[in-house]
């Protein structure tokens, strides 16, 4: 019997494609994260550090949890909250869905919606300094802080990344994940460059964030990108980086709904293009791991929803072989992230980044 719902966050399944996987390529392995019971990836972090919280006596009893997230991990800490007994206050932004909007009050989170964008033309930095502002006023408050909290990567570090050693049927040749916080990315990275470093590891994100270089522009891909390099992710495990149009991450999702049967959001659209595009260069022998890091429920009304497809003027239909071959036509960002690597230390002091964070921080890197 399982006494609570959190017992079932972690051991998602890897799932194949053969519909859109040739059997003369490495092999994909999709691991999909929609089976954690708030419905992404995002379980993981957020349960892993609002224990390492309970357990260090930052969060005690019947305390506030105060996030800045445009969904996973808000709809994560409601739904942690709601099993908890802890209050949830989200802080999202306009871009946020409203599904998801429905999904946090639907778990009783308090949600506020912040409209001021940040210099990079974001709300990445306005949501999180007003989330550390709130921390300093409510009492009894924890900031979860999965933007500069280790723990995060550390989470996937201990529970993604050896799902994927210990259920991977060999040979792993690559993993490819999306990157925001670097959580995942971070992570697992880290844990295969040690005990596995022969694998190719793959970061994906949006045209338009500068997480691995570039220049700073809007996208429309939820969930992926950031202003600057996440202090979850080490650059030097990366081995390639790309970067996705929204069209492209969009119309690869709803492409995998038709051909496989498969839901899934943006983000894995964006892994799971790049996934095509690297299995068309090695054997059967060669498996990729590719992460799926949430469903397609929480983009009904956008994604898969042709009125508003045309709206962003994207194409509603594309069929299996041009998918592949845009997979085909697609080219790194970087063969070498590391050295276009934008990590921003001031940001620790103007954000105003909780002493919370900075003593767990200190705790994780000892
Ligand atoms: C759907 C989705 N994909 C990918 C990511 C990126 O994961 P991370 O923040 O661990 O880098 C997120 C993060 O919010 C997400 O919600």
């Amino acid at each position: 019997m399982i006494t609570s719902i959190l017992e079932t966050i972690g051991n998602t399944p890897l799932i194949t494609i053969p519909n859109s996987n040739k059997a003369n390529e490495g092999q994909v392995l999709f691991k999909y994260e929609r089976y954690n019971p708030g419905g992404s990836i995002k379980d993981r972090a957020a349960i892993y550090i609002i224990e390492e919280a309970e357990k260090r006596g930052l969060l005690k009893p019947g305390g506030t949890l105060i996030e800045s997230s445009s969904g996973n991990f808000g709809i994560s800490l409601a739904m942690i909250g709601a099993a908890k007994g802890y209050h949830v206050i989200v802080l999202v932004d306009p871009k946020t869905t409203s599904a998801n909007l429905a999904l946090l009050k639907c778990f009783g989170a308090e949600v506020i919606v912040v409209t001021e964008q940040d210099d990079c033309g974001s709300y990445h930095k306005t949501r999180i300094s007003l989330a550390n502002k709130l921390a300093k006023e409510i009492k009894n408050s924890f900031r979860p802080d999965q933007c500069f909290n280790l723990l995060n990567s550390e989470a996937h570090y201990k529970s993604t990344a050896k799902e994927i050693m210990d259920n991977c049927p060999k040979k792993l040749t690559t993993f490819i994940t999306a990157v925001s916080t670097g959580g995942q990315l971070g992570g697992i990275s880290k844990y295969l460059k040690t005990f596995a470093p022969e694998v190719q590891i793959i970061g994906v994100d949006a045209e338009g964030s500068v997480i691995f270089g570039g220049n700073a522009d809007s996208y429309r891909i939820p969930g992926i990108g950031l202003g600057w390099t996440p202090v979850n992710l080490n650059m030097e495990y990366i081995d390639c980086a790309y970067k996705i149009s929204d069209e492209q991450a969009f119309i690869t999702a709803r492409a995998f709904a038709r051909n496989e049967g498969i839901l899934m959001g943006p983000s894995s659209g964006a892994c799971a293009l790049v996934a095509l595009k690297v299995a068309q260069h090695l054997t059967p022998e060669d498996r990729i791991v590719c992460m799926i890091s949430d469903g397609g429920e929480r983009y009904i009304q956008t994604l898969f929803n042709d009125e508003w497809m045309e709206q962003q003027g994207f194409v509603t239909k594309v069929d299996r072989e041009a998918i592949r071959t845009m997979a085909q036509q697609l080219q790194p960002w970087s063969r070498h992230p590391a050295a276009s690597a934008n990590y921003r230390t001031d940001l620790m002091d103007s954000l105003e980044v909780p002493d919370s964070t900075i003593q767990l921080n200190s705790e994780v890197r000892n």
